[in-house]
């Protein structure tokens, strides 16, 4: 499959706990394209965990990190390309993202609780999950709606009935 513009066929954004890893997987398989997820993308550029760049580095550090990967990926990854929750806050990094198809994979509260459980690994939501969860969601839904080509709700729903729907409005 290939796009009209060039780059991924589909780019998921949506915050921790959308399912844009595990969606990103069936849809990449689904279509026959390979899956890039941006946080892999920042991990090999710096040779080390998210969590570490956040703690050695700070979050602007990662932001930095995470703009450039993602510009690499829309230029070169021609598959799914899932960007970490909070990439989109960033106006360069959002900017990138004009004229792609950008699905947004959008969740509540609850499920998203769920699905991060304790918040391993995901520096952001340390302290209280719930607390933390309900303030990313609060920002920045309005700024995933900006930039959504699409948009598809995941609450209640299977990994493979929300990669379907996506396929479907591709
Ligand atoms: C973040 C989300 C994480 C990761 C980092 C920051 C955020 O990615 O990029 O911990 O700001 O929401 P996932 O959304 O893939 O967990």
């Amino acid at each position: 499959m290939s796009t009209d513009h060039g780059g991924p066929v589909a780019v998921l954004v949506g915050t921790m706990g959308a399912g844009k890893t595990t969606v990103g997987r069936l849809l990449a398989d689904a279509l026959g394209v390979t899956f890039l997820d941006s946080d892999h993308a920042v991990e090999a550029r710096a040779g080390k965990p998210v969590q570490e760049i956040f703690v050695d580095d700070g979050e602007a550090a990662f932001r930095a990190l995470e703009r450039a990967a993602v510009a690499t990926a829309l230029d070169e990854h021609d598959g799914v390309l899932a960007l970490g929750g909070g990439a989109v806050l960033d106006p360069d990094t959002r900017a990138l993202l004009t004229g792609h198809r950008v699905v947004f994979l959008r969740v509540g509260l609850s499920d998203a609780v769920k699905r991060v459980g304790l918040g391993a690994g995901r520096p952001l939501l340390l302290g209280n999950v719930r607390a933390r969860v309900k303030m990313l969601l609060d920002e920045r839904t309005p700024v995933y709606e900006g930039v959504a080509t699409l948009t598809v709700d995941t609450d209640g729903r299977s990994p493979q009935e929300v990669a379907a729907e996506v396929a479907s409005g591709l």
